[in-house]
């Protein structure tokens, strides 16, 4: 479902009465608490319809059919679990003065992790985590179905655990709580990128989610909670541990490392489905990877895009453009970027593209949504592409390690990406 913001207060204010009715185990009990349910204690009534509501929307699945319930499409572009967000704003809501935060890794992420990574021990490493999906109808979102077997922690889950870990760390910071958690949340997933662009836009939003994570959060650290959520988990449970400590520490470095390459050095990536692209026409011809080189491009549009739908309109009409008009089979580009601080998925990374006359076997073509003639990209936009995307090649294997990279103009008679943009990536370590 999607939710605005100031329903989302609700949502807080009832995490606790949900907690009552048995929604959460003995795992985040013991970190969080016991919730009572006498009547004093209650910090809020709730209505039949709007319990049975709020259990609906925190209630974490995934069904047998693939669809993942208890997320919500936030207004960014991305979907969110509400447990993990909640269970990270409580544990940093919980925290008494200068204790250290010992429920927010365990409840957001550290558990679902190692779950996942002993329980696909023996599947492919990019099957232990993920993967994200695909709303019915990205207007008015009902169902989310993933786009592959689900690992236990969708991207979803580890959207909401992320989100909950920064806010949760936020809030614990405050000397003086906020009175309205809803204020909080509004900044962080409504904040709107106009006007004096994503430059100037707050450090606490939501899609800056991945680089304050990542500013939070240490490897490490990351590793010890994760062992130490199993321990306690099992413990729970009454269960002996049963896989040996140097074997267990051996799968939860090797999940960690793949989780920090997914979700800490990659972009986020909005799917063709999130845009609502079009069908492929035709059959697409498979690149050999790895490619040696990345090309740089601009759209030149007027107008920059600022937020999730307006960059996803002028992704369709460009895919528009490009297939009818130019009758090419799709988009064609491998990615893009707009304004509003995410990359967009053209044909992605294992399908030849049309961008670059005469390379498009050689190089990914990344192009910037804008005018870039006399002006420049984001720094933040731009700091997605030189470091985020190409870094997150070059460890999948998808570019070589000394790739180049070239604008458009060096290659093909055009003006493209801008004189602007063009002195901006003069400057970049691999440009040649
Ligand atoms: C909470 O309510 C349930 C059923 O309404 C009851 O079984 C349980 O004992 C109550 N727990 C507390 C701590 O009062
Ligand atoms: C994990 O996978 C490895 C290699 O496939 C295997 O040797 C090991 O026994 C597995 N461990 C567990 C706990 O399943
Ligand atoms: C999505 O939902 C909106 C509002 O219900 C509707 O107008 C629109 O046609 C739907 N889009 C698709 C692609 O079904
Ligand atoms: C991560 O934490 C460990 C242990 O607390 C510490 O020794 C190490 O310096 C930290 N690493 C970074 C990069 O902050
Ligand atoms: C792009 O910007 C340049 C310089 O400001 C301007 O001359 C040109 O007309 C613009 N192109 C479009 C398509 O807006
Ligand atoms: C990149 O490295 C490979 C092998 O390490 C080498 O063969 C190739 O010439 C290098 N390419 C460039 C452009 O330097
Ligand atoms: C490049 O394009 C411009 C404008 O379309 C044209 O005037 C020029 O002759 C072209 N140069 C070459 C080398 O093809």
């Amino acid at each position: 479902m999607a939710l605005p913001a100031s329903c989302l207060v609700i949502l807080i204010m009832a995490c606790y009465s949900s907690r009552t009715k048995g929604c959460v185990d003995p795992f985040v009990q013991n970190f969080l608490g016991v919730v009572s349910n006498s009547t004093e204690d209650k910090p809020l009534f709730l209505d039949y319809w709007l319990s049975g509501f709020v259990g609906r929307g925190i209630y974490h699945s995934v069904t047998d059919s693939g669809k993942e319930e208890g997320v919500f499409l936030t207004p960014d572009g991305t979907t969110v679990a509400l447990a993990p967000l909640l269970m990270g704003i409580e544990a940093g809501l919980q925290q008494e003065a200068n204790s250290p935060l010992s429920g927010l890794y365990p409840v957001t992420l550290a558990k679902n992790l190692g779950l996942s990574f002993l329980h696909f021990n023996s599947s492919l490493i990019s099957e232990k985590l993920g993967p994200d999906g695909c709303w019915d109808n990205v207007t008015s979102p009902k169902i989310f179905t993933l786009s592959g077997t689900t690992s236990g922690t969708t991207d979803a889950w580890i959207n909401g655990g992320m989100d909950g870990v920064i806010l949760g760390r936020h809030l614990s910071g405050l000397t003086e709580h906020p009175l309205k958690i809803s204020n909080v949340l509004e900044g962080y997933y409504c904040h709107r990128v106009e006007g004096l662009g994503l430059d100037a836009a707050p450090h606490l939003i939501s899609t800056l989610r991945r680089q304050n994570f990542k500013e939070l959060a240490n490897v490490s650290v990351l590793q010890e909670q994760v062992l130490a959520s199993l321990s306690v988990y099992w413990k729970l449970k009454g269960e002996a541990e049963r896989v040996p400590q140097t074997e267990l520490q051996k799968i939860v470095q090797e999940g960690v490392h793949e989780f920090v390459h997914r979700y800490m050095e990659c972009p986020t990536i909005i799917s063709r489905c999130q845009w609502g692209a079009r069908p492929y026409r035709g059959w697409p011809t498979r690149l050999t990877l790895p490619l040696s080189s990345m090309f740089i491009h601009h759209t030149h549009h007027r107008q920059p895009c600022h937020t999730f739908q307006h960059c996803a309109e002028k992704m369709r009409a460009m895919q528009l453009f490009h297939q009818d008009d130019r009758g090419w089979d799709d988009i064609g580009y491998s990615f893009v970027a707009g304004s509003d601080g995410y990359l967009y998925e053209g044909r992605g990374w294992q399908w030849r593209g049309a961008h670059t006359r005469g390379h498009n076997s050689q190089g990914y073509g990344v192009a910037f949504i804008g005018n870039y003639t006399v002006e420049r990209p984001p720094q933040r936009s731009l700091e997605l592409v030189q470091h985020h995307l190409a870094t997150c090649a070059v460890s999948a294997g998808r570019l070589v390690g000394n790739f180049t990279l070239h604008g458009h103009r060096q290659l093909v008679n055009t003006t493209c990406p801008g004189d602007g943009l063009y002195l901006e990536i003069m400057g970049w370590e691999h440009f040649r």
